[in-house]
């Protein structure tokens, strides 16, 4: 058998849709004030996709600008990996679409589902096929267009999400490089907390459940919000136990943005200061599964990065899942 390697991030992209909706624009959609949404969530406006814009477009986005900054031509992409709760349609899978645009023909290609953890989901699994020497190359997408599984009716959720796409591009590295730990967890008797209960196997969407709106997205956000608070912390402990870290290690720490108060809170307990902690939730809101690659990102083109600095990842979502993974940049 061959020796394990480690893998690590060659490149990374994002893709963002144009139309920006303020909190001002929602004052008038739902009974919300942008007051509220700021101080209870540190949300100031989201992106929402086109009516004619799908997951795997901006997905497609993401992963061409991935692919230019790694240098990588899409021959040499092995797999692709994409993590979302709002794929283009229940099958094929956005993936295999994302593969066909970009023109990857050797690549493999599947979904992943999460909540919004997906992407550390498929950033662990995505790990294991380049360190197993299975693939060489994987292309991780986390994209959302979460408006269309919205009701904007609803102001306990309306207001807090968003669509976007971010991609990086996995390569081999030595060991004790790149990513150095990954950590997973699920609840799946928490299931019920947060969930799109219709439009599944269990209930098809027909004209009961279009009357109830059991096709969107509904949420007990307080303990949603209890739940997220003490996993955020919990799971950036065990995996940085894992890579044999401790606190005084940590550079950044890159969380899931849900909510100011759960970042504040997780950087808290890792007792990181602010500077320390990279958020964009004041501009996209919770983007699922793109919020961690689009923060990362994002941070990565401002060069907040430098070598050897040793990143957190860490989220949690629907499922119940939660995940966290320490990169080495
Ligand atoms: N505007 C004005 N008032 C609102 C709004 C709004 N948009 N939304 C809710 N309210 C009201 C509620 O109706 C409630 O009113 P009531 O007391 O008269 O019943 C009041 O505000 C307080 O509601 P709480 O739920 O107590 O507010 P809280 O401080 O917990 O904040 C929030 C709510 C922001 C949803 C918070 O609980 C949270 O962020 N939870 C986590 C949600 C989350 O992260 N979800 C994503 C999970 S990831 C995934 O997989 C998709």
């Amino acid at each position: 058998m061959q020796k394990l390697r480690a893998a690590r991030i060659l490149g990374w992209g994002k893709a963002l849709p144009d139309r920006v909706l303020s909190n001002q624009e929602l004052e008038r959609i739902v009974d919300t004030s942008d007051e509220w949404i700021r101080t209870r969530t540190g949300i100031r406006e989201r992106r929402i996709a086109a009516p004619d814009t799908a997951a795997s477009d901006l997905a497609l986005l993401a992963a061409q600008e991935a692919l230019a900054k790694a240098n990588l031509t899409v021959e040499k992409v092995d797999l692709i990996i994409v993590a979302t709760v709002t794929p283009d349609m229940v099958f094929p899978a956005t993936a295999c679409l994302v593969q066909s645009r970009l023109g990857a023909s050797r690549a493999a290609g599947f979904d992943l589902e999460a909540g919004c953890s997906g992407f550390l989901y498929a950033l662990a699994t995505g790990r294991e096929f380049v360190a197993s020497r299975t693939y060489d190359h994987v292309l991780v997408i986390g994209v959302e267009v979460l408006s269309r599984i919205l009701n904007w009716q609803d102001r306990n959720t309306c207001v807090l999400f968003g669509d976007g796409a971010g991609a990086i591009v996995l390569g081999p590295a030595p060991l004790g490089e790149g990513i150095l730990s990954t950590y997973l967890g699920a609840d799946g008797a928490g299931g019920g907390l947060l969930s799109v209960p219709a439009g599944g196997s269990r209930r098809p969407v027909d004209q009961d459940v279009l009357a109830t709106g059991a096709q969107y997205i509904q949420m007990n956000g307080s303990e949603v919000f209890k739940f997220a608070v003490r996993v955020m912390g919990e799971a950036s402990l065990k995996a940085l136990e894992r890579a044999g870290l401790d606190l005084s290690a940590v550079s950044y720490l890159v969380p899931h943005q849900a909510n100011q108060r759960i970042i504040d809170a997780a950087a808290k307990r890792l007792r990181l200061s602010p500077d320390r902690v990279i958020v964009n939730l004041d501009r996209y809101g919770n983007m699922s599964s793109a919020s961690i690659p689009v923060a990362l990102a994002e941070a990565a083109d401002e060069g907040c990065f430098k070598s050897g600095d040793v990143l957190v990842l860490v989220g949690f979502g629907a499922g119940l899942t939660w995940g966290a993974s320490v990169v080495r940049w």
